[in-house]
C-alpha cells in the first residue's frame, strides 16, 4: 500500500514508504549515490543488506510526477530516539534541496513513532557532510570507531562522528 507520508507537500515531491517491489531501483540509486565513497571495498547495499535494512526499519522514497526515484533515507526507531541513515539522491539531481525534504519526511515520521530525537553516523573521511548535516539541525555528540561491513582499499584512519538532533 502506497503511504502518502505528507499530504500538504508539493505533489510532485510525495515521499512515500517504500516497498519489496522498489528494492532494485533503491539498490542501484543508493550505490550510485555512494560511489562517492570510493575508498570502500564493493558496494554500500545489495539485495541482502537492503532487505535486512527494509525488515528493520522503513525506507522512505522520494519520487517525480513520473514516478522516477530521486532519493530515499532510512528511518529505524529505537524507542524515544530514532536513527536515521542511507540518505541518498540521485547524482543528477544533487542540490535542488531533495535531501532537505527527505530529511523533514524522516523526522516526521519518527516524530510520529513517538521519537524525541534521531541520531545520525558519518565517515570522518566525509567531513563535507558535517555542514550539511549541522544546517540540518544536527550537532555533533561524540564519535565511535568504524565498525562498518565494508573494508577499505587501503588502510586509512577513519571513525564515525556521531550527530544528534531533537525532534
Ligand atoms: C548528501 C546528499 C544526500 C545531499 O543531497 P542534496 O539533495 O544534494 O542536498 P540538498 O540540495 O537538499 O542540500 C542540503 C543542504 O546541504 C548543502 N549541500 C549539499 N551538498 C553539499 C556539498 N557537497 N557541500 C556543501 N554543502 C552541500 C546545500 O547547500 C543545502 O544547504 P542550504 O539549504 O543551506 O543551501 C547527496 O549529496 C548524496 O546523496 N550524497 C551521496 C550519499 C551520501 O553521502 N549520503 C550521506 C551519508 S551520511
Amino acid at each position: 500500500m502506497t503511504t502518502n507520508l505528507s499530504p500538504s507537500s508539493n505533489t510532485a515531491l510525495r515521499p512515500r514508504l517504500a516497498t519489496a517491489a522498489d528494492r532494485d531501483r533503491l539498490i542501484a540509486l543508493v550505490n550510485s549515490a555512494y560511489a562517492i565513497e570510493d575508498f570502500l571495498e564493493g558496494t554500500r547495499t545489495d539485495v541482502e543488506r537492503m532487505e535486512s535494512s527494509m525488515e528493520k526499519g522503513e525506507i522512505l522514497i522520494l519520487e517525480d510526477s513520473a514516478g522516477a526515484l530521486l532519493g530515499c533515507v532510512y528511518v529505524e526507531f529505537r524507542g524515544p530516539r530514532g536513527y536515521l541513515g542511507m540518505l541518498a539522491v540521485d547524482p543528477a539531481r544533487q542540490g535542488s534541496g531533495l535531501a532537505v525534504r527527505l530529511v523533514q519526511a524522516a523526522e516526521d515520521r519518527l516524530r510520529r513513532h513517538g521519537c524525541q530525537a534521531v541520531d545520525i553516523s558519518v565517515l570522518s573521511l566525509r567531513p563535507e557532510l558535517i555542514p550539511i548535516y549541522r544546517r540540518f539541525g544536527f550537532v555533533e555528540t561524540g564519535t565511535e570507531a568504524f565498525a562498518f561491513p565494508r573494508t577499505f582499499k587501503t588502510p586509512m584512519d577513519c571513525h564515525c562522528i556521531l550527530m544528534s538532533k531533537a525532534l
